[in-house]
């Protein structure tokens, strides 16, 4: 079995657990499947960036699972598909672009939060996902999904479900198995098609240009003047929507967690919106003076990475950290384990948004902190995506606090990101 039986375990214990027995780099094998865990800044850049052409992302995201959900979209191709694809994404998500979407970012929270009462118990992982599907659905396909968004959201929490335990031995053998968890993955994945697919036949029949997303990728032609298929079409949409709102809206979900956990750095947090908004909403001229509120969200992604870990594969055979790494191995690199290293993070299980001043980020090794990823791979999504956290968190933190039990804790669980198990619950309370 190698390691299979403690990873599955308690993954994240594991991870660390052989960083402390190991070293920066250790070899493992997962039943037939050698793998490879780094933990150092040098050999994660090497990998992602610096010799990022001799690696094609690892054998889980290539599985049955990942194809079935995702397809062949932006976060599952490789080649000259994937340059294609990302060439043709770019513009919907350039800095002048994204700017547009502030309005639509401040608008749906404050949709969300103008029913909330004092006093009223929330799951605040519940309502960032909704909010971050209704945003990135709107900003990119602008469609709405409000009347289907409760159970998109469902949907998609049992669709990750069986992967989160278990979860190695599902990508080696795949769900190709007619298993009854199977049967299930195939008849739930079938429900989220079916919005996506509404999404485009809409604007197939609309034809409308929108100047978004969709609307760039219907209008993309090959060199033969051949379209997107809708099957290709429906891989992007797919990759979009699941990249660009659970990640997003774990952030949030983690950084309530820690303001409720951490009243000095709440105060501060409610200082700067106060002074900075003088009490009207907020707007994307107001970024550059969040400063706080930016580094609140930075250490949040530090102790609770969305994308806890990244998964590559070797073309050829090559070496690493002074080892030598053979084609085909499974090579991880965790941003669990990585942002909770004593050596570059000083009192490393502490939040302390504090320490991400510009000196500090300047003097840390690059990719000691990696939340999105790097290289020619990395997050196409970064700055919509940090957009969208400073601009939520202002939104609501503006108006309401939301406070924690003491004696609640929320429990880690490792699923393909990283989510509270039972949610973050809080009782909202007026400022
Ligand atoms: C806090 C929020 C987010 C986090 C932590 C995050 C994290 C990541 C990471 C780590 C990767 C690299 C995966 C790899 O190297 O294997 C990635 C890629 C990607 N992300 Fe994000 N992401 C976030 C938000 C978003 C948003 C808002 C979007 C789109 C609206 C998005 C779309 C994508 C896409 C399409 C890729 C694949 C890019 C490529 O391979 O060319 N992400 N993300």
């Amino acid at each position: 079995m190698g390691v299979m039986r403690e990873f599955n375990r308690d993954s994240l214990a594991f991870i660390e657990q052989a960083r402390h027995d190991y070293g920066d780099i250790v070899w493992m094998r997962f039943l037939y499947v050698p793998a490879v865990f780094l933990y150092h800044p040098d050999q994660i850049e090497y990998v992602l960036a610096t010799n990022a052409k001799n690696f094609i992302k690892s054998m889980s995201l290539r599985s049955n699972f990942f194809q079935r959900l995702v397809g062949n979209g932006l976060l599952t191709s490789e080649g000259e598909e994937w340059k294609r694809q990302r060439r043709l994404s770019s513009p919907a998500f350039h800095r002048e672009r994204i700017g547009s979407y502030a309005t639509t970012m401040v608008y749906y929270t404050d949709r969300l939060i103008s029913s909330w009462q004092p006093g009223e118990a929330r799951d605040m992982h519940r309502d960032m996902m909704r909010l971050t599907l209704e945003i990135v659905v709107k900003c990119l396909f602008s469609a709405d999904v409000s009347n289907d968004i409760d159970e998109v959201g469902e949907t998609l929490k049992q669709l990750v479900k069986p992967f989160a335990s278990q979860a190695s031995l599902k990508w080696i053998f795949d769900n190709r198995l007619p298993t009854a968890t199977h049967l299930r993955f195939h008849a739930l994945a079938k429900k989220i098609d079916k919005v996506v697919y509404r999404i485009i036949a809409e604007r197939h029949a609309s034809g409308k240009d929108e100047g978004d997303l969709i609307a760039m990728l219907l209008a993309a032609r090959d060199e033969d003047g051949s379209q997107l298929t809708d099957k290709q079409l429906r891989d992007e949409v797919m990759t979009l929507f699941l990249a660009g709102h659970e990640t997003t809206a774990l952030t949030m979900a983690w950084t309530w967690y820690l303001l409720g956990k951490n009243p000095e750095a709440e105060k501060k947090f409610h200082a700067e919106l106060d002074t900075v908004l003088q009490g009207r909403q907020p707007t994307m001229a107001d970024l550059p003076r969040l400063k706080y509120t930016e580094q609140i969200a930075k250490e949040s992604m530090r102790l609770f990475p969305p994308a806890f870990g990244l998964g590559r594969e070797p073309i050829n055979d090559c070496e690493i950290g002074g080892y030598h790494v053979p084609a085909g191995t499974q090579v991880f690199m965790f941003q669990w384990a990585t942002h909770r290293d004593a050596r570059f993070f000083d009192d490393p299980l502490a939040f302390k948004p504090e320490r991400w001043t510009t000196e500090f980020t300047e003097h840390l090794p690059k990719y000691a902190y990696f939340p999105f990823g790097g290289g020619p791979r990395g997050c196409i999504g970064a700055s919509f995506a940090m957009m969208e956290i400073i601009l939520c968190l202002a939104t609501i933190g503006r108006r309401f606090r939301l406070e924690m039990a003491p004696d609640q804790e929320v429990e880690v669980y490792a699923a393909m990101s990283l989510r509270p198990k039972e949610g973050v619950p809080v009782t909202v309370r007026s400022r």
